[in-house]
């Protein structure tokens, strides 16, 4: 698939469901049974760090297939200045349509935005394979970790322009904007709205476990 076979542009509020279902379809029992996603998409929406200019869907077919979001977050050096960043999240493309260049377009063209809005980082916590291919590198490498000095493998750093960092330690403050996901029950709640799907375990619930337990030390 070429850029010529699907087209990015904004979300808008007629797109919120059939976006919702594209993230629920997925990460359905990608990284647990089941996923929170659908419903994180939903309640980022709304929150003051959500970022509107950088929330992008891919069309093909004539339906949604694509979609990233951005929320804003804030580094922290150890004599307290702060700067301001944003964290991507979540990306997800249909699957039938993965693999086909869609994520690398939606990412490259927000990417652009986000540049042109005056913010120099990226950061987000994912699996490294689907990003280090877009110029992210290991939080390690540029000093950015959790408060505890914790520099988690899955912590993903992109800068927009290069020497961003000089060195310094900086604290990653990610924004609160997940924290209504570990309720369960209204998960279970909104995800109740959507045609019934079955949880079950798969391989990648493993990868995920070990990519989110992993840190990088030396
Ligand atoms: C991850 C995801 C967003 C990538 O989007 P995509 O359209 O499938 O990816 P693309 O075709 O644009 O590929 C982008 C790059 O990532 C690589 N890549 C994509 N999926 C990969 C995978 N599962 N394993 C390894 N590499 C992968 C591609 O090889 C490509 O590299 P290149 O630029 O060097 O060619 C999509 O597969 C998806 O929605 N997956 C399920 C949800 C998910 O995991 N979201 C990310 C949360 S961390």
């Amino acid at each position: 698939m070429n850029n010529n076979d699907f087209i990015i542009r904004r979300e808008n509020e007629n797109d919120y469901r059939e976006v919702e279902n594209l993230a629920r379809e997925a990460f359905w029992n990608l990284s647990v049974p089941g996923c929170f996603e659908h419903y994180f998409i939903h309640i980022m929406r709304d929150h003051h760090d959500f970022i509107p200019e950088l929330d992008y869907v891919a069309v093909a077919d004539g339906k949604i297939v694509g979609s990233v979001m951005y929320c804003k977050a804030k580094l922290v050096d150890e004599q307290r200045n702060e700067k301001d960043i944003v964290t991507m999240g979540p990306l997800c493309v249909l699957p039938g349509y993965q693999r086909r260049g869609i994520g690398k377009a939606l990412l490259e063209h927000t990417f652009v935005i986000a540049k042109e809005m005056g913010y120099d980082t990226v950061i987000n916590f994912g699996n490294p394979d689907n990003y280090v291919a877009r110029g992210y590198k290991s939080c390690k490498r540029f000093n950015v970790c959790f408060e505890g000095d914790l520099f988690p493998a899955a912590l993903l750093v992109k800068e927009l322009e290069e020497g961003v960092f000089d060195g310094r330690k900086w604290f990653y403050h990610p924004s609160d904007v997940d924290a209504p996901c570990g309720d369960e029950e209204a998960v279970g709640r909104f995800d109740a709205l959507f045609p019934p799907k079955e949880k079950g375990w798969q391989p990648s619930q493993e990868e995920f476990y070990i990519h989110s337990h992993s840190s990088i030390n030396g």
